[in-house]
């Protein structure tokens, strides 16, 4: 990891912003070790609890993964097409414990992908059963507009642009904090040779989940 590492973040409404954390090499690895959860997890467009099919595509690595459908967002031990999720990437559960201190390993590594349109509304991280561990998002590939608000629905919020690479902490009183991403520069990275932006975010669910 680079020397900005250490740096302080950048802070904006209780969201720790790490620019710059992973060198171009460590993105490309971290993408080649995600597609192969891909390949045995297949991505996939979740529906809402409302049928309505999301933009984004996902996935998880991890004892659990979270899935949405018209029984509602939750997390389950297995992909809906019946297989175990495959486990977290050594190299996503090494970043989680360089930028979190925690002895406790994440149960989830939530895989979003967004290609050319894909958004993600406004919402809040609170299907897990304990909000005492932060979660940890990981940018790689197109910048996204990631908006920030605070623990009330049509609060002031505010954006920032993140790029490939960049790491955020949301914890304390950011972990239950409004955020979305309003839209992607589709094509601004090279990362992905197909373009498109890949968001993962590390979650502690709960020992009794
Ligand atoms: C999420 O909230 O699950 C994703 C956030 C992001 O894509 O940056
Ligand atoms: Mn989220």
């Amino acid at each position: 990891m680079r020397a900005e590492n250490l740096a302080e973040p950048l802070k904006i409404a209780g969201f720790e912003i790490f620019k710059d954390c992973l060198t171009p090499e460590e993105q490309s690895t971290m993408v080649a070790d995600l597609r192969a959860v891909a390949q045995v997890a297949p991505m996939r467009h979740p529906v809402t609890r409302w049928g309505k099919q999301m933009s984004v595509k996902m996935t998880s690595a991890g004892r659990l993964g979270w899935i949405s459908d018209k029984r509602g967002y939750r997390y389950e031990a297995r992909h809906p097409d019946g297989m175990s999720w495959p486990p977290i990437p050594q190299r996503i559960l090494d970043l989680w414990q360089s930028k979190t201190n925690l002895a406790r390993q994440p149960d989830c590594c939530l895989i979003n992908f967004y290609g050319e349109g894909a958004r993600m509304g406004l919402h809040q991280d609170n299907d897990e059963g304990d909000f005492s561990y932060p979660v940890l998002s990981v940018s790689l590939g197109d910048d996204g507009l990631f908006r920030m608000g605070g623990t009330e629905r049509g609060g002031k919020t505010q954006s920032v642009w993140l790029s490939s690479g960049d790491v955020v902490v949301m914890g304390g009183t950011a972990r239950l904090a409004y955020h979305g991403v309003d839209r992607i520069r589709f094509g601004s990275s090279s990362l992905l040779p197909d373009g498109g932006r890949i968001n993962i975010t590390l979650r502690v669910v709960a020992d009794s989940n």
